[in-house]
């Protein structure tokens, strides 16, 4: 006999409150987020938010190699990066989407007054037909609650969406991560 596990998707989340400074981080998202949302196409090193870069540089990259390793068991030539901010503002989720044109997302929440992130079974149409039971068992959708300082990585293609909430601001520091090969080609086919 034979029995595999095909196909696994990796969601991980880790707890970064202890190792930065969550206040500075919420002052540097909210001036990118004022200030630059036209300008999200600059490079991080370039936005003048030292914590975010420091956020970036020593937790999240360092924390998305080890688990490219641990569950991929891949180690790049070399990465490229987009980053971005996104403020919601009262009541705004987000409609279901994918990251398109990146391979995988790191996205850290410095801070979270509402609003759920719900990841959805990326095998397509898998779940039809099934019991309620067996699909709440094997095809759920994945829900977390975001709390502040943390960090949640999972592969691009996955559809997630935002639930809406009453009050507040929702910030969150996105990292698109692009794998690169030896020869610096990107292949998304
Ligand atoms: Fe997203």
């Amino acid at each position: 006999m034979s029995s595999e596990a095909m196909w696994p998707t990796f969601i991980e989340t880790h707890d970064l409150s202890d190792d930065c400074d969550l206040d500075q981080a919420v002052t540097e998202c909210l001036m990118v987020s004022n200030t630059l949302q036209d300008k999200n196409n600059l490079p991080l090193k370039d936005w003048g938010t030292p914590e975010l870069h420091r956020i970036h540089e020593e937790l999240i990259m360092p924390l998305f190699y080890q688990h490219l390793e641990r569950r991929y068991q891949f180690k790049p030539e070399g990465v490229s990066v987009a980053n971005w901010i996104f403020g919601g503002n009262d009541g705004s989720g987000l409609e279901p989407h994918i990251h398109s044109g990146s391979h995988f997302t790191a996205v850290f929440y410095p801070m979270v007054v509402g609003g759920s992130i719900v990841m959805v079974d990326p095998r397509y149409s898998a779940q039809r037909g099934y019991p309620r039971d067996f699909i709440d068992g094997h095809f759920g959708k994945k829900k977390i609650n975001p709390t502040a300082g943390q960090l949640v990585i999972m592969p691009s293609f996955l559809e997630h969406y935002v639930t809406g909430f009453k009050q507040g601001l929702r910030l969150s520091f996105v990292n698109d991560i692009i794998l690169r090969t030896d020869d610096g080609d990107v292949h998304f086919d």
